[in-house]
């Protein structure tokens, strides 16, 4: 078997800006779908195989909470992973699960398996209040108790599960596949109404049937599950990741570049491709890549976050960073998270121009930024001063890439393969010294 390193090292990028994206790059599996689908694979007794796996920090960390468990996890190769969770406990006490949202899946999953869960309560990127009471109401409704007992472990517990017509007050990505986990299991037929749509939810659904699971309507408002008695094995490759794809198309458009991005549904994408029209970048869909050419400067978008099929809030931070530099006035609206601007403190330190004004943030495109030491505050936001560095005049160095490195396998290798300057240091290394020796090795 694999080992793979669950324990970030403190580390930074350092950038020198300037350098036009070019190139192909091939996207991983996503992230979002894998917590879902990961936490799903333990609700079988059989071996089930996960395909398209991506290796990233808060993927490895749910793999070795469920391995605690008593699962067996075998990784075979870097993308794909074998698991057995036929001796699985209800009870996950892994320390690390706190600092990411996707362990609340396994409530869901275990409760719909053992009629029974304990799990930390999540924790994930600081983006704003993140409640659950939706989560809790769905499997209130299945027919569970569910308390939060001392240190922060959210508890349900079932004599039975039966299905149940829940309408979510609000759409939640998170609460639909958790509550969809749980009604896979539960006898009787489960109507969940208001809920998210997101591929990720396709793809999770499209796992648990896969596995035997009887769910219809995913990605429509209504989701239909007809419990079942038990899941078995199946092999399942896990759909691209949309933010990663989302990502990289903004970079090569504020890098003035060429990017062909790999690997991804277009179909996916539509949000993004068409701001990144509408502001002036040529974007060519092929059946599963994505072009993106930016011959020069774009102009300006109004531009708010929604559910799926909205422009997603995921992407918010990377878009507000190219729109920093396009001409004329741009309004982003973050109408899912309310505290989803915490970068742009980062941003205006480089120059750009951003007034923040409740959870609306109006740009004054500026004509450059310049290089500086920021922090990323979480992980689409690090992403985001990524691409600001890269545009950036002079060295950029963008510290915290733990949180990056939560959402994107290899990002600097990646970027570094499409042109640009960027490498990935230990915290302690000395960043001016370590900059002169980059400009050195560019020069020769
Ligand atoms: C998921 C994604 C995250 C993405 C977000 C929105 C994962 C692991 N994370 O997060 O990357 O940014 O969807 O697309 O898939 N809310 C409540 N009560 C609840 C649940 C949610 O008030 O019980 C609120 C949240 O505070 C937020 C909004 O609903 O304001 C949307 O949250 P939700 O869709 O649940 O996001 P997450 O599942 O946390």
């Amino acid at each position: 078997m694999l080992a793979f390193s669950i324990i970030p090292l403190m580390s930074k990028y350092i950038i020198h800006g300037g350098k036009s994206l070019a190139g192909d790059v091939v996207i991983n599996g996503a992230k979002n779908a894998a917590l879902g689908i990961v936490a799903a694979s333990i609700m079988s007794d059989e071996m089930v195989t996960i395909e398209n796996l991506p290796d990233v920090w808060d993927i490895n960390v749910l793999l070795d909470a469920i391995k605690e468990m008593g699962a067996i996890v075998d990784r075979v190769d870097r993308h794909t992973v074998k698991i057995v969770g036929s001796m699985c406990s209800s009870v996950v006490d892994n320390e690390n699960m706190r600092k990411m949202r996707g362990s609340y899946y396994l409530l869901g999953a275990l409760l719909g398996k053992y009629k029974r869960a304990q799990v930390p309560l999540p924790g994930g990127c600081n983006i704003g209040s993140r409640p659950v009471e939706q989560h809790i109401k769905g499997f209130k409704q299945l027919g569970a108790r569910v308390e939060i007992t001392y240190g922060g472990i959210l508890s349900a517990e079932a004599d039975a599960l039966k299905g149940s017509h829940i309408f979510f007050d609000i759409v939640s990505v998170g609460a639909t596949i958790n509550v969809m986990l749980a009604a896979s299991l539960s006898p009787g037929l489960t109507i969940l109404e208001n809920v998210a749509k997101e591929p990720h939810i396709v793809d999770v659904a499209n796992f648990l049937n896969s596995m035997g699971a009887n769910i219809k309507g995913a990605g429509t408002d209504v989701i239909k599950i007809r419990g079942v008695e038990k899941l078995h094995g199946s092999t399942y490759s896990i759909i691209p990741d949309q933010i990663e794809a989302g990502t990289f198309m903004v970079a090569a458009a504020a890098t003035k570049g060429d990017v062909l991005i790999k690997n991804i549904i277009p179909k996916h994408m539509e949000a993004i491709s068409a701001k990144l029209s509408e502001i002036g970048a040529e974007v060519i869909e092929n059946d599963d890549s994505i072009r993106v050419v930016a011959k020069g400067r774009l102009s300006s978008a109004q531009i708010k976050t929604f559910a799926y099929p909205g422009f997603p809030t995921d992407m918010q931070p990377q878009m507000t960073t190219l729109l920093a530099l396009s001409q004329g006035t741009s309004t982003v609206t973050e109408n899912i998270f309310d505290n989803r601007f915490k970068y742009v403190d980062e941003l205006a330190r480089m120059g750009a121009d951003i007034r923040v004004e409740g959870n609306i943030a109006i740009i004054t495109g500026v004509e450059k930024l310049t290089g500086a030491s920021i922090c990323s505050p979480d992980l689409r936001a690090g992403a985001a001063l990524v691409i600001a560095g890269m545009v950036a005049n002079g060295y950029t160095v963008v510290e915290q890439v733990e949180y990056i490195e939560r959402g994107y396998e290899e990002f600097e290798v990646k970027l570094k393969s499409l042109g640009a300057t960027i490498e990935k240091v230990d915290d302690d290394v000395d960043e001016v010294l370590y900059a002169r020796k980059m400009a050195l090795s560019e020069v020769s």
